[in-house]
């Protein structure tokens, strides 16, 4: 299979060098992508800042704001047989960025207006029901919930038409292991009790082929 993966946090600047970010490691989506290449598939790679190596035999493509992310996704989701949104997309950016750097002169109060970003992951899902070239494809959506995790995640998963549901609590943030909660479309809730990010990563691309074989 043709995977194409996105990781880590996206930074939505402010002005030439502040931005807005959050504290995804990465770690979830580069797990994903050395497990896929493991089990013998192709991956790509599209990344966020992180402190991570990619793993060897990767098409690694680098970007930084969830608009660069989404152009990324938009050139490569054609050739990809799954999709998996494995980055923490910032949900706002700033309205106007400044060009230069904002000074903090005379200490005023500094508002920011932010607007929303595109949601990637509802775009990919929409283009499989827009597109007959399109609707093999696999889209995996990750859900991070503090508060009634299943119901927001399935909620999340119908709403955005994808084929399954990672679920997991902000715990797993920046952290090398997680529990995790699979929901693929065809099947009840599987429980991944406290796993090293690699051993789960495993579990979702087999997940992934016995979803892609039905097709
Ligand atoms: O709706 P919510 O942001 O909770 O959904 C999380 C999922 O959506 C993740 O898979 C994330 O990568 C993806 N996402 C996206 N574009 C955004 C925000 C989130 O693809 N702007």
């Amino acid at each position: 299979m043709r995977f194409l993966i996105t990781a880590g946090g996206t930074r939505e600047y402010i002005d030439p060098v502040r931005f807005i970010s959050n504290a995804s490691s990465g770690r979830m989506g580069y797990a994903l992508a050395a497990a896929a290449l493991k089990a013998g598939h192709e991956v790509t790679l599209i990344s966020a800042p992180t402190a991570l190596k990619p793993p060897a035999g990767a098409t690694f493509v680098t970007v930084e704001s969830a608009a660069e992310m989404f152009k990324a996704v938009k050139e490569h989701f054609a050739r990809c047989d799954c999709l998996i949104m494995a980055a923490a997309v910032a949900d706002f950016t700033p309205a106007r960025p400044s060009k230069t750097k904002i000074k903090k002169d005379g200490g005023l109060k500094l508002t920011l207006q932010l607007k929303p970003t595109p949601d990637i992951l509802r775009w990919a899902g929409r283009q499989r029901r827009v597109c007959t070239a399109h609707r093999s494809k696999i889209v995996v959506g990750f859900a991070l919930e503090d508060r009634n995790l299943r119901a927001n995640a399935e909620r999340k998963m119908r709403d955005k038409r994808l084929d399954m549901i990672v679920a997991n609590t902000p715990a797993a943030l920046n952290a090398t292991t997680s529990v995790l909660h699979i929901k693929p479309i065809d099947s009840d809730w599987i429980e991944i009790s406290e796993l090293h990010k690699t051993a789960s990563s495993r579990r979702i691309i087999r997940e992934i082929e016995r979803l892609f074989r039905q097709r």
